[in-house]
């Protein structure tokens, strides 16, 4: 089966929802990409989708200069879903008015049926209503001949258009964002109803098909993986290992900045359970070594960050003649270093990715998941039969402990920190709250208070305990745990671990503060 044979097109206008909407179509099981607006004609011709959706963006379409696709997309007959700017789009090519809003409109808004809802619609409203995410400036106040208005809001008399012989469709609001709670429904029937997928991307038949490539590509070559212990990178090393065996070999380089048991546990999942072969460096002189006495975090990421490529370097040439270099690249990142002509920054952040490699040792690169997105890499993660935990854990920086001791990273420190980190996120699972939250870590405070143990004083470190929500890292929230909980941790930690007698809890916001403390 061609797991691509059905796709939709996204053409992005440069909204910050835009990968937002890929998600549900991908959640729908169809597989679709996402592009510029200003693909070219006969590229999306014969790129042969069964649907468009245009998404939203932040230009006005009556601005001089804002984004157009090119006229001939709309004689295609092929089907297009229109969201906000996308419809306003829609609506002024086919001769209707858009105009700014009298006030711009953001947040929730009840969604109203009128007349007969038609096929995209009718299984979205429920008793003719549905509520909706809207967030825009401009609206379309006369619709184009042809076109018909499918549902209006208090502000927006025209909130939704459609012209259901011609399968064209636009909507004010934002399907695409979970404030939208039917919004997943309406982005289904578009793909399934409306442009006739089926609905054959599934987590099943995307390892059958990332198996069959892979062996395509590799042939009866070698293949060299850096095992990080993150889920991307173990993602990879179990669907390439699916298809090619003991083609693969995967270096694990330890470099002593891992939370407790780490390195331990890859080695029991990859080597000794899946039969992977792993050679694991202990490096974590080498490293330790490189950082004594740097202090500024940036810094501190370049040694860890180069020394990291320097000892993976010389590990894989010394023990496999491979030809590819396998790297756990997911779409996120395929997008942004693409960059898009939309001169917009996409929203998710690999600046950080310490893990990616330059140019080197002239391999050819194996990139088995750039076509997922995070949440498709954990399902295929787990249908591969790796741990949930592992699939499932919180995103832990390519630095490691590294950032998450402030100033001089020693072994004292680290042995410290993953101690009490592994007590926190212990308590975390205990309590059912570790996947409520986006991601809970300790921090080491290089910095000594006076405490009282038994009859002495004590004069010792402090631990400050991190938990965030989010849902693209970019902004955070501090999660309100309970405090009987964080009384259990601070307990535990100041009890079980020598060196600790005070524990604090970051009660900070993303921005102006950061999630990670470096
Ligand atoms: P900040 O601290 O910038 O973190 O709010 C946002 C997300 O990025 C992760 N992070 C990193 N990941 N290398 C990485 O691979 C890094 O140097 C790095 N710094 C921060 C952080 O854990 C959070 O998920």
């Amino acid at each position: 089966m061609d797991i691509h044979g059905e796709k939709i097109l996204i053409l992005d206008f440069g909204s910050q929802y835009t990968q937002l909407i890929a998600r549900r179509v991908r959640e729908a099981h169809v597989y679709c990409e996402l592009h510029p607006f200003d693909m070219d004609i006969e590229a999306i011709r014969e790129y042969g989708a069964q649907g468009i959706i245009l998404s939203g963006g932040p230009k006005s379409v009556y601005d001089e200069g804002a984004p157009v696709v090119e006229e001939a997309l709309f004689d295609l007959g092929i089907p297009v879903l229109g969201i906000c700017y996308g419809m306003q789009l829609l609506a002024r090519h086919f001769g209707g008015r858009v105009v700014p809003a009298g006030k711009r409109e953001y947040g929730h808004a009840d969604l109203v049926s009128k007349g007969s809802p038609g096929p995209l619609f009718d299984v979205f409203f429920i008793e003719g209503k549905s509520p909706v995410w809207m967030s825009h400036g401009d609206h379309v106040e006369q619709i184009p001949a042809g076109f018909e208005v499918a549902a209006r809001t208090d502000n927006a008399p025209v909130a939704a258009i459609q012209n259901v012989d011609r399968d064209l469709y636009g909507v004010q609001f934002h399907p695409e964002v979970n404030h939208t709670p039917r919004g997943e429904i309406l982005i289904n029937t578009f793909v399934r109803k409306i442009c006739g997928c089926k609905g054959q991307w599934t987590p099943g038949h995307i390892i059958e098909d990332a198996v069959r490539r892979i062996r395509k590509q590799a042939g009866n070559d070698k293949v060299v993986l850096g095992l990080s212990g993150g889920v991307d990178s173990s993602v990879a090393a179990a669907l390439i290992n699916r298809a090619i065996g003991d083609q693969l070999t995967c270096v694990f380089v330890d470099n002593g900045l891992l939370r407790l048991a780490e390195g331990d546990q890859v080695m029991a999942t990859f080597a000794k359970n899946m039969g992977v072969k792993v050679f694991r460096v202990n490096a974590e002189d080498r490293f330790l070594k490189a950082l004594a006495s740097v202090t500024d975090p940036e810094q501190k990421r370049r040694i860890i960050g180069n020394l990291f490529i320097e000892i993976f370097e010389e590990e894989a040439a010394r023990i496999t003649d491979a030809t590819w270099l396998a790297q756990g690249t997911i779409y996120p990142d395929v997008i942004e270093s693409a960059g898009g002509k939309t001169g917009k920054a996409h929203s998710i952040k690999s600046h950080h990715n310490v893990g990616g490699l330059p140019e080197f040792m002239k391999l050819k690169l194996l990139e088995p998941l750039k076509e997922l997105f995070k949440d498709e890499v954990r399902a295929i993660g787990e249908e591969l039969g790796l741990p949930h935990q592992m699939v499932w854990r919180h995103p832990f920086p390519g630095p490691g402990l590294g950032v998450r001791i402030l100033g001089e990273v020693k072994k004292e420190y680290a042995d410290i920190l993953r101690q009490a980190d592994a007590i926190y996120i212990d308590e975390l699972y205990a309590s059912g709250y570790y996947d409520k939250i986006s991601q809970a870590f300790a921090v080491f405070l290089p910095v000594k208070s006076v405490g009282v143990m038994g009859d002495g004083r004590t004069y010792e470190y402090v631990i400050a305990l991190r938990a965030v929500e989010t849902k693209d890292f970019m902004t955070a929230g501090w999660t309100k745990l309970p405090y009987d909980l964080m009384g259990r941790i601070s307990t535990r930690i100041i009890n079980e671990v020598r060196g600790v007698n005070r524990v604090v809890y970051d009660i900070s916001s993303k921005p102006p503060s950061t999630i990670e403390w470096e």
